[in-house]
């Protein structure tokens, strides 16, 4: 991965009364016209998700963003690896930009390169005879894609996870996943695992990630142990007191919270899911949702006749998404209008090729 550009200068001053702001980045946003395409996904703050022409779970992004081939400039409004995806995904002509080069993600850091290869040589010499299949979420870095892309595997999202792990399936003996083990899980369950099915490999375990090999060998399912750092604070607790003040609320969670609060809730979904059931619940319900916040207080204007909140009242929002704001959005706009490109995300090209490879597995799934 190379990058242009000041990577983390606080670009416009923070004191700039919002109003100016608003009409600066417009301004600059105008001027780009068809040049530009901004991408948001739905755990963007409110104040820069109005600039984005294309929103969407990361699923959606990648496949809207990869349809946008008129422009020239693709903005992301996310976080780092789905700025990489877009950039994997776009053609020679279109140049990547993400307006803060630390949104990073807590669930991708949770993987890296060199403990993966050092995982996947160790379970494929303990397994003879037996073909594993590597599957990586979308939150995941572009090395992390590309080691699947060259080993058969594909990458997924929370929305086609089903889908993947069906297709792993079909296509060896076991489906090795990361970097989050919970919805490793959660999605074993849906395509009918047993609960407690499943072998967790710890990367900070020197031999087999703390695996026992008789379990290994006999499982279809092997999970990284990592998490998300927002989706992990939801609890079974949680859902029964608000079950306890409202009996008739309908809670929906995202799979990446443990399996525990999966099954407690009534349904689980990726974003773009939980979205459209909260527009196709009747007018009146009262719905907690187990996801970033911005998204719930986004979801609680949208539907004013319903009563929606998030399941933990007290949760800190995605710190990294949140690193994207006004000012440094109207900061990248106008320094894009001014003709100097930064910010840019480019993965290098021999990862790009294997990177690509997984993706389009993913979006051939689709
Ligand atoms: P989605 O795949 O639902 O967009 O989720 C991405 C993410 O980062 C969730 O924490
Ligand atoms: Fe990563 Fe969790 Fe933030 Fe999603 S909510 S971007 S998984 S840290």
């Amino acid at each position: 991965m190379s990058t242009v550009g000041p990577a983390c200068a606080i670009p416009v001053p923070e004191d700039v009364p919002t109003p100016e702001l608003l009409e600066r980045a417009w301004a600059a946003r105008a001027a780009l016209g068809d040049r530009l395409v901004i991408l948001g996904h739905h755990y963007q703050k409110h104040e820069v998700m109005d600039f984005a022409d294309i929103t969407g779970d990361s699923f959606l992004l990648a496949q809207r963003g990869a349809a946008a081939t008129q422009a020239d400039l693709i903005l992301f409004l996310g976080v780092y690896f789905m700025a990489e995806s877009a950039d994997i995904l776009s053609q020679p002509h279109q140049t990547v930009v993400l307006p803060d080069l630390g949104a990073g993600c807590h669930l991708a850091e949770c993987a890296d390169i060199f403990t993966v290869r050092d995982a996947w040589a160790q379970m494929t010499a303990a397994l003879p005879g037996k073909r594993v299949i590597p599957l990586t979420y979308m939150n995941s870095g572009a090395d992390l894609k590309a080691f699947v892309g060259e080993h058969g595997g594909a990458v997924c999202t929370s929305g086609n996870a089903e889908r993947a792990f069906r297709w792993a399936l079909s296509e060896g003996d076991a489906v090795f996943f990361f970097p989050d083990e919970h919805l490793g899980r959660n999605t074993g369950v849906r395509i009918g695992m047993p609960e407690d099915h499943g072998v967790v490999w710890d990367p900070r375990v020197a031999e087999l990630g703390g695996a026992d090999p008789a379990r290994l060998a006999g499982t279809r399912l092997i999970l990284w142990k990592g998490f998300c750092n927002v989706h992990t604070t939801f609890t079974v607790r949680q859902i029964e007191e608000a079950r306890a003040a409202d009996p008739g609320v309908r809670v929906i969670v995202h799979p990446e919270c443990p399996r525990p609060v999966g099954a407690a809730a009534d349904e689980d979904g990726s974003t773009e899911y939980i979205i459209r059931r909260c527009e196709e619940l009747p007018a009146g319900s009262s719905i907690v949702i187990g996801t970033d916040w911005n998204l719930v207080d986004r979801l609680r204007l949208r539907h004013p006749d319903k009563a929606i909140r998030c399941l933990n009242e007290h949760i800190c929002p995605c710190v990294t998404m949140n690193r994207i704001t006004l000012p440094k959005l109207t900061w990248c706009l106008e320094s894009l209008a001014a003709g100097e490109i930064v910010n840019v995300v480019d993965v290098d090209d021999d990862m790009k090729r294997w990177a690509r490879v997984a993706l389009d597995r993913m979006l051939a799934l689709a």
